[in-house]
């Protein structure tokens, strides 16, 4: 109705000047005048200019006068001709009522108030201030000095009005045509698509956002990571098993039995089963000896090595206890190898920022002949630079297995310094050569953890923000596809 209102007027008038005189001569709300003329303008139907105006509009106080009288009448009312106590008045009435009232009514000379009588001094009065503010509320003019006093007493508050003038748009038409959005089986069945206004697609709306899986960072750096080792001609080694006998992962590495690794502190150790019941027989032996009087050119450790150590299952504390296996099965039938795997390990460590009692260990192996540190340091380069990190350092190191060893830095040009990413060395005889690896094969080997990679290319500074109960679905949602090498 609104809209046929608006659209007809303009067909036979130049302007609608007032959208507010319009809607009352009409008898249509403002307001729905005022949705019409926005969505009109919206399509250009019509050219609409915003008029503002002020006016006067009644406070909550004003309102109130304009309905019960105010507050001075209200009193006067509430004396009875003969006069009446000031107690008695005071019952009468609201306590801001009688405050107000007594104040205007004296202003006025209505009212004579004795030490204790209150009385009328003149026998009818005219609510001229209710008057007053049922015009204002009417919309109707009102001259300054009323307003003034008006509005000292705070009983009227300026009113911003907000409406238009409308003229025809550019598109203007007396009866607006509904767009068809969906050109239907109906309309083609009927043929009415000839005569259909079709709404323009909107190219620059925006869709729903998909749902979908979302892959953890951590998979996706592993992902890359499985990706670069497949690359370099490496094969996966089998890592499911995450419970281990103290034998592979700490004695065929030659890592003495007082080592303070094998400790219960750092090492998670199994209540049931507590030991393990299969080991090859004949190569237990051999790693025996090694640990006691040496062998292969070693002095060995020279203390008395206990099978009921070695019997002790724990949780992988690392995956060099799956590589040792793996040696351990090569060396029965030689043949040059490149291995790698990417799985958990665990370690019974303080949790803190960035340290957490498992997290996954990446680790990469070369088993051929004649190999130096030379040939490890040329591998660790390309296997660095192809995660983006080209700028490496190399500083020794010791661990019980490898001789030498070497701990790898890589200048972080986001941090601006060397950080540690890896450990790395060529396996000692004492480890190769009681699995029955022949004397002049080599293995080169190293190890990095999963999470500081990836902590460093997503920016995580915790590591409980990407591993475990605590980390935010959102950020497995939002972050990037993955960002090795940048
Ligand atoms: N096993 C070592 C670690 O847990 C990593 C490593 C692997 C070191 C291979 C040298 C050779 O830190």
């Amino acid at each position: 109705m609104a809209e046929e209102a608006v659209l007809g007027y303009l067909e036979e008038n130049e302007e609608i000047s007032d959208s507010g005189k319009f809607s009352e001569e009409k008898g249509i709300s403002h307001d729905e005048i005022v949705n019409v003329i926005k969505s009109l303008n919206g399509f250009r139907l019509v050219d609409a200019q915003d008029i503002k105006r002020e006016r006067w509009g009644l406070t909550k106080e004003g309102e109130m006068y304009a309905e019960a009288g105010s507050p001075e009448a209200q009193l006067f009312l509430a004396i009875p001709p003969e006069g009446i106590t000031r107690e008695e008045l005071q019952k009468k009435l609201d306590p801001s009522i009688f405050k107000i009232g007594c104040q205007q009514a004296i202003k006025n000379k209505w009212i004579e108030m004795g030490k204790s009588q209150v009385s009328r001094k003149v026998q009818h009065v005219d609510d001229r201030v209710r008057d007053l503010l049922v015009q204002i509320q009417n919309g109707e003019a009102v001259n300054a000095e009323d307003v003034d006093a008006l509005k000292k007493r705070k009983l009227i508050t300026p009113l911003i009005w907000k409406g238009y003038s409308v003229k025809k748009g550019p598109k203007y038409a007396p009866k607006r045509k509904k767009v068809a959005t969906d050109l239907t089986r109906e309309n083609l069945l009927r043929g009415d698509w000839r005569e259909l206004e079709f709404k323009e697609y909107n190219f620059l709306a925006k869709g729903q956002p998909t749902e979908g899986g979302c892959l953890h960072p951590l998979l996706k750096v592993r992902r890359q990571m499985q990706m670069i080792f497949l690359q370099m001609g490496f094969e996966e080694m089998p890592t499911n098993n995450f419970i281990e006998s103290s034998f592979w992962n700490f004695d065929a590495l030659f890592q003495p039995q007082q080592h303070p690794a094998r400790d219960s502190h750092d090492t998670f150790f199994l209540k049931e089963p507590s030991t393990t019941k299969m080991l090859p027989e004949d190569y237990v032996e051999r790693v025996k000896g090694v640990h006691e009087s040496g062998g292969y050119g070693s002095r060995g450790y020279g203390y008395e090595w206990k099978r009921e150590e070695a019997n002790k299952n724990l949780l992988r504390t690392h995956t060099t206890a799956v590589s040792t296996r793996m040696l351990y099965a090569l060396a029965q039938d030689f043949a040059p190898k490149k291995y790698y795997s990417i799985d958990r390990v665990f370690r019974n460590e303080a949790v803190d920022r960035t340290h957490l009692a498992e997290f996954h260990q990446i680790e990469g192996l070369i088993c051929d002949r004649g190999l130096t540190l030379g040939h490890l340091i040329g591998v660790l380069e390309d296997f660095f630079s192809r995660l983006g990190m080209s700028k490496l350092k190399f500083k020794p190191a010791y661990n019980p297995y490898t001789e030498p060893s070497m701990e790898i830095f890589s200048y972080h040009e986001g941090l601006r310094k060397w950080v540690e990413i890896g450990n790395s060395g060529m396996f000692r005889p004492e480890m190769l050569l009681p699995m029955g690896l022949p004397e002049d094969v080599q293995v080169i080997a190293w190890g990095l953890s999963l999470e500081r990679p990836t902590m460093i290319l997503y920016g995580i500074d915790n590591i409980r923000d990407l591993f475990g109960h605590k980390v935010d679905l959102g950020l497995i949602k939002r972050n990037p596809l993955c960002r090795l090498g940048l």
